[in-house]
């Protein structure tokens, strides 16, 4: 097992990336555990695989579960959802000592996450991410949200886990596809800040998705490491070095807009693409060499990612691409800043990109 701390003062709290962690879970949790009875909230696919496993282990050191399992699937990041978890924790009395846990992808971190931050004001609540997406990050860092019919994420707080026990053995059960999705942002913080990190994958990325327990371990820790050390500069994205960790999601937004957020381009995938298009837009204007920009591609590519938006079929243009920017969360007094690179490993924030400018570059891109 690998222990990563997040150092964040007054709210340090561990990130525990191993095999067997769930079926050690109140040993795993200790006294974060006051009570007999724990809450869990879920979503159905999950439960219908983790539920049993989960209730046996908390059932031998004398816990019980309460579940709550809602839909799979991003609507559940929805004021009703919200709701529905929210009235159900306070029937079951929670208090704000009391820790929720949240077992699932991102959608139920952030769900649950942002339930645990407005219960009471603030009770605590304990990452259990079974998605490689949320196990490299969105469990860990505190960010919490649910969409709102303006866009995604744009109702949330700050709001750190206690604990995130990243059990490796939940992968064992993930969509192929939901796993190659993730590993997108795994290579991302090889590109982003870690030039031996992207070598790694790219000598042992086809091993972790094939199913090598110690490269899914080395990769998972790796990344929650870089992120626990991006989070721990800032937290709350004030000084520009949290906003590196966006990068590729500018474009990928745009590309997750235009496809309207469904299953024909999942996050992780448009991010992929959005990595490729941040490199090539990056050599374009004379930063980075062509040919690195290029590396990030056969390394997606080999493993099956999309690096090509000709091939996505899209009915629209480069203005048309770039418009959906327009609406990213992330606009900034009227501009957006964009992360860019000047190397592998050598990613900078640039607030002086003209959306123009990327939409003449979008339009040679789709050919
Ligand atoms: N808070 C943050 O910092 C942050 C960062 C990145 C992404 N996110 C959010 O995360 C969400 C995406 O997360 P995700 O990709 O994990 O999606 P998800 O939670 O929808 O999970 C993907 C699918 O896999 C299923 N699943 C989950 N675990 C499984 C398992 N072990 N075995 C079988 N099936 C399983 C789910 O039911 C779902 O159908 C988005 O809403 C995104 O906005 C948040
Ligand atoms: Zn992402």
């Amino acid at each position: 097992m690998a222990v990563i701390p997040v150092d964040l003062a007054g709210r340090a709290y561990e990130v525990r990336v191993g095999r067997r962690l769930l079926a050690d879970l109140a040993g795993q949790c200790g006294p974060l555990l006051r009570k007999k009875t724990v809450p869990i909230v879920t979503d159905r696919n999950v439960a219908a695989l983790w539920k049993d496993p989960v209730d046996r282990s908390l059932a031998a050191a004398g816990h019980e579960a309460s579940w709550l399992a809602v839909e799979p699937g991003e609507p559940s990041k929805s004021w009703a959802a919200l709701e529905r978890v929210v009235d159900w924790l306070l029937v079951a009395e929670v208090e704000r000592g009391d820790h929720i846990l949240a077992l699932g992808g991102g959608v139920i971190g952030d769900l649950v996450g942002f339930a645990a931050a407005v219960l009471k004001r603030g009770c605590g609540f304990i990452q259990l991410p079974t998605t490689l997406l949320a196990q490299v990050d969105s469990s860990v860092g505190g960010k919490t949200a649910i969409n709102a019919r303006a866009g995604k994420n744009l109702v949330g707080a700050f709001h750190q886990p206690s604990l995130v026990l990243a059990d490796l053995d939940t992968l064992g059960t993930l969509p192929p596809r939901e796993l190659r999705a993730g590993y997108a942002e795994v290579v991302k913080y090889g590109v982003l800040g870690d030039a031996a990190f992207f070598a790694w994958c790219e000598a042992s990325g086809a091993a972790l998705l094939g199913g090598d327990a110690e490269a899914r371990e080395h990769a998972v820790a790796h990344s929650v490491a870089a992120k626990a050390t991006i989070v721990v500069a800032d937290e709350r994205e004030t000084t520009g070095q949290r906003a590196l960790l966006n990068l590729g999601h500018t474009f990928g937004h745009a590309l997750e807009a235009e496809t309207g957020f469904s299953d024909r381009l999942l996050h992780g995938e448009a991010v992929a693409l959005g990595m490729v298009l941040a490199a090539r837009f990056s050599a374009r204007r004379g930063l980075m060499d062509e040919a690195d920009a290029e590396r990030i591609a056969a390394h997606l590519a080999a493993v099956d990612l999309p690096t090509e938006i000709a091939a996505l079929g899209l009915d629209c243009n480069g203005p048309a691409l770039a418009a959906h920017m327009l609406h990213d969360k992330k606009m900034d007094a009227g501009a957006l800043p964009f992360v860019l690179l000047r190397g592998i490993g050598e990613a900078f924030l640039d607030r002086s990109v003209e959306l123009g400018e990327v939409a003449r570059f979008l339009n040679d891109e789709l050919g």
